[in-house]
């Protein structure tokens, strides 16, 4: 038996109406917010996520799907999107046209992690970014749009981490604070540490590592390095969300797995996921624009994983509206009468139920089995004798009660049903 790729998931059918579920609300929520879809290639030139990300960063250092193709061009799966959107947006010159982009997405993105619960090689994202701005306002809109798609959910426990990696001079003088305090444990710190310290120093904070983590807890704050600038963008960030009754709470060792961030970083995190807390993040990406070879531009945006979401929701007990069940199913106590089934079928499709039939010819008693098993609100079967009077039997399956109507009044019958 051939098996799938290790990390990746079919998505079955007795799941699906979990994401028909997410997918509904990202788009309803996105606009809400006005915000409007947009849908790249799923793979791109390796440079748009290299020159992006971060060449130190563990994801492009370690976990790109990168190959070269049939031309000798070097090709990625695309790890994540904001680079890829950024990319779509300078090439298509969408910033000329509107000075304010407001851009959601939804799609499979790649990572050659090392899969666990929550962590897989390939897993979806809903994500969205506002472009062309630079105020703070855009950073707390982002983040309302972040909480509404959670609360729409139905998800109520979790927590935002909230941080300010300030802007270039700030960090630079963070950074250079923290290089210095580091170096002090080199020996101390795990071996990737050792490697960030010197590739990626920011990213030291990030780890996981008991004895780092101890280290860790004496380094040096970066809101203190926040320079009056940063100090006050950041002040006003949290100051809109605190008017918009949105609870966060502020966590200087935040500093997120990609090189493009500056001032705003977050993160949403949920106890009921275990290892893979983390079910979203984003912040402000204001040097991506020129990175890419745009015009700079101001940016912030975020994304969450569709599978630590459903996780969530699985793990909470949450229910999920089933919107995939029949309403109506067609039953016939005469295999002859299939034509007329399909005719009927047909007819009540057109008016927007839905409708299944027998397709594999069996006996009465297991198309009742059939109906059942469907959850269909209405069964309607079809006899020889009903047919040769021209009527059908509509039973209502949830109190089992019958009524006998023309066929040819089917479309007329007011089937109690929510459409
Ligand atoms: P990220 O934190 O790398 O950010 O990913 C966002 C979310 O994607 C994570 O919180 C997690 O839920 C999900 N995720 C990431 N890797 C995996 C995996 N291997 N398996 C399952 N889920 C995963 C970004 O991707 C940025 N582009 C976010 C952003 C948008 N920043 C600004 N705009």
């Amino acid at each position: 038996m051939i098996q799938a790729i290790r990390g990746t998931k079919d998505i079955l059918p007795d799941r699906i109406a979990e994401w028909h579920f997410a997918e509904d609300i990202f788009r309803k929520v996105s606009a809400n917010f006005a915000f409007t879809e947009l849908r790249t290639p799923i793979f791109e030139k390796t440079e748009v996520f290299s020159r992006s990300i971060g060449e130190s960063t563990d994801i492009v250092n370690k976990e790109m799907y990168t190959f070269t193709d049939r031309g000798g061009e070097s090709i990625t799966l695309r790890p994540e999107m904001t680079a890829a959107l950024v990319r779509s947006v300078i090439q298509n010159n969408l910033l000329a046209q509107s000075q304010l982009l407001k851009l959601w997405y939804v799609g499979p993105f790649f990572r050659y992690e090392r899969p666990q619960k929550g962590r897989l090689r390939q897993f979806h994202q809903y994500g969205a970014e506002c472009l062309g701005s630079s105020y703070p306002e855009s950073d707390a809109e982002i983040i309302l749009l972040a909480v509404s798609i959670i609360k729409n959910l139905g998800i109520e426990n979790y927590k935002l981490l909230i941080n300010s990696l300030g802007n270039e001079s700030s960090r630079i003088s963070f950074r250079n604070h923290l290089v210095e305090y580091l170096n002090k444990y080199r020996n101390s710190l795990s071996q990737d540490s050792q490697f960030r310290l010197d590739n990626n120093p920011l990213r030291v904070l990030d780890s996981k590592d008991e004895k780092d983590i101890e280290i860790i807890s004496s380094a040096p704050d970066i809101l203190d390095f926040l320079d009056t600038e940063s100090k006050l963008y950041f002040e006003t960030v949290c100051d809109m969300l605190i008017q918009c009754g949105i609870e966060y709470q502020v966590q200087p060792r935040l500093v997120r797995g990609l090189d493009y961030y500056s001032h705003t970083v977050f993160e949403f995190q949920s106890s009921s996921l275990g290892a893979q807390d983390s079910f979203g993040g984003g912040g402000r990406y204001d040097g991506l624009f020129a990175q890419l070879g745009g015009k700079s531009s101001g940016a912030v945006g975020f994304a969450m994983g569709i599978e630590r979401l459903l996780l969530i929701l699985e793990n909470e007990n949450l229910v999920i509206p089933n919107a995939e069940v029949t309403d109506i199913f067609v039953i016939l106590a005469d295999n002859n009468l299939i034509h007329e089934a399909l005719k009927i079928s047909e007819n009540l499709r057109n008016l927007g139920y839905k409708v299944q039939n027998d397709l594999q010819r069996r006996s009465l008693k297991s198309q009742m089995r059939d109906a059942n098993k469907s959850m269909a609100k209405y069964a309607l079967i079809l006899g020889e004798e009903e047919y040769n009077k021209g009527e059908i039997i509509i039973k209502n399956m949830s109190d089992s009660s019958q009524l006998i109507v023309s066929i040819d009044k089917i479309t007329e019958y007011q089937f109690n049903i929510d459409r």
